[in-house]
């Protein structure tokens, strides 16, 4: 148990107060408690509806009822408490709004800093009043790991073991690929989606599993699953992009671990509009196999202030616990705006996500792929660009001549037409600073012309079609020449230049 580690070492190594962010109370309590009994602590749990328990044997002062409200009572008896116990607060931070409160955990971190002594506070939310940051250490307690969820899976084999109509029994592979599906669900979701498996199949269903998985993930409303569908082969022109990426098809196993190969950090796609950003996201995940998360910048901002910050924990705890998974943050530059600019109107909110990301980035080693889209640089705070966040850096242009021959021939086929009957130099002539999304409108409009007609797809209606659009880069033109400016120190070409 990694998370019970982290808080044994904390508290040897005597910080006063902690603040685990959980939703699950039953075993953060229970890995509390086993640290304490390991440790020789006697634990108190408090809340606001059960009180201190077991009551603190004061050492000062007379024993006798305050008027003091509950949550300031629990700290004034926690100041006067001996040494070797530790004290769990329950959904504390509600109180901590309260300026006496603050106060007084700051008195009382100056008081038990260095002592054997240790204050907890868990709650399903941070919400940590900035005066607090330097005396508070803030910690996830982690979703249940394999071993975990191995002995909750033969707990609830073992309540059914007895009845007859029940087939628990499972495979050692299949038994592995079921504790890796309810990776990344708390202990309750675990046994709840285990026990429901089996009163309604009678079996272990792994399908059913994944998909309350799913359920959870979109109720977060952070983090979708998106189902693979479109392949790199989907994807034309960009070849240096695709370079880069299929080196690293196989670089997520076990064996380019063993070969010394570093987990692959991500990429920032960073470009013209239109031009495939988004579709490579979709495209690495099939051609990799690995699920593919698409994390809701804009909502992770929208939230109530305060949420914020919970929300970015929450959305790399959960994407951690899918690892290996990729992680596409689309239009990046939507979230992170403003944050070197004013961050006035939400107290620094913005800002502190985003060095919670930031940090994350730089350090993560969970097998988590982050593709990160953008069309705005000037919008993306610098830091972000900086060496070690990602591997790479690519620009993503508008496509070139033989780049949009291919764009056509994909989407062509894409509509079960035969490429080979069309003239694709003559289209890529007559589509210059023509985006793929504006070449593929190109087929689909002259689909729509020749359907009209009563004819076949022609060449001509093609061409009269293109004829018709003024393509973004016209009326962009100046913000696209600002952007490749930019780009050419700064980023790696994602086409090949051919010139
Ligand atoms: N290089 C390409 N090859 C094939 N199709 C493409 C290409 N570029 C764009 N398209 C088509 O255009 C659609 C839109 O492209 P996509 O959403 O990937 O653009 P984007 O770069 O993410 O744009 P934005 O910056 O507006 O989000 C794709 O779904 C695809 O059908
Ligand atoms: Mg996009």
């Amino acid at each position: 148990m990694k998370a019970g580690h982290e808080i044994e070492v904390l508290i040897r190594a005597k910080y006063p107060i902690l603040y685990i962010v959980s939703w699950e109370e039953r075993r953060v309590e229970e890995a509390v408690a086993k640290v304490c009994a390991d440790l020789k602590r006697t634990l108190h749990t408090w809340s606001i509806t059960q009180g201190m328990k077991p009551p603190v044997n004061r050492t000062t002062g007379p024993v006798k009822p305050t008027a003091l409200p509950g949550e300031l009572e629990a700290l004034a008896l926690i100041h006067e408490s001996p040494e070797f116990t530790v004290f769990l607060l329950k959904d504390f931070h509600p109180y901590m709004r309260d300026y006496r409160v603050v106060r007084l955990l700051r008195d009382l971190a100056a008081r038990i800093r260095g002592r054997a002594q240790t204050v907890i506070l868990i709650g399903p939310r941070l919400e940590l009043p900035t005066d607090l940051e330097k005396d508070v250490t803030v910690l996830d307690f982690g979703l249940p790991d394999n071993d975990e969820i191995a002995a909750i899976l033969d707990k609830v084999i073992d309540a059914v073991k007895d009845n007859p109509a029940i087939d628990s029994k499972l495979e050692p592979a299949q038994r592995e690929l079921l504790v890796k599906s309810a990776q990344g669900l708390t202990l309750d979701e675990i046994e709840s989606v285990f026990a429901r498996s089996l009163v309604e199949k009678k079996r272990f269903d792994i399908e059913a599993v994944l998909e309350e998985k799913k359920q959870i993930i979109r109720k977060s409303g952070l983090l979708e699953y998106y189902a693979p569908e479109s392949n790199l082969k989907d994807v034309g022109g960009l070849e240096l992009l695709k370079d880069w990426l299929h080196k690293r098809n196989s670089s997520f196993t076990d064996k380019a671990r063993e070969f010394g190969i570093p987990v692959p950090k991500g990429i920032l796609l960073l470009g013209v509009q239109g031009c495939g950003k988004s579709l490579v996201a979709k495209a690495v995940a099939a051609n990799w196999n690995l699920p593919l998360l698409k994390l809701d910048v804009g909502r992770i901002f929208g939230s109530l202030v305060g949420q914020s910050e919970e929300n970015i924990r929450k959305a790399i705890t959960v994407s951690e616990s899918v690892a290996p998974c990729i992680l596409w943050a689309d239009e990046l530059e939507k979230g992170f705006a403003g944050v070197s600019g004013g961050g006035v109107s939400d107290s620094g909110t913005t800002a502190r996500v985003f060095s919670t990301f930031l940090t994350w980035m730089q350090e993560k080693t969970a097998p988590v792929f982050l593709i990160a889209t953008a069309n705005d640089v000037t919008k993306l705070p610098p830091e972000m660009l900086r060496k070690g966040r990602f591997d790479e850096i690519f620009f993503v242009d508008l496509p070139d001549g033989p780049e949009r021959e291919e764009i056509f021939r994909i989407h062509l086929a894409k509509r079960r037409r035969d490429a080979s009957k069309f003239n694709l130099k003559t289209l890529a002539k007559a589509t210059e600073g023509f985006s793929g999304a504006e070449i593929e409108q190109v087929v689909i409009g002259g689909l729509y012309i020749a359907y009209d007609a009563g004819h076949e797809l022609h060449q001509k209606d093609l061409l009269a079609e293109a004829k018709a659009t003024v393509p973004l880069s016209v009326m962009m033109r100046e913000e696209i020449d600002e952007l490749r400016t930019w780009a050419e120190l700064r980023a790696r070409p994602a086409s090949r230049v051919d010139e």
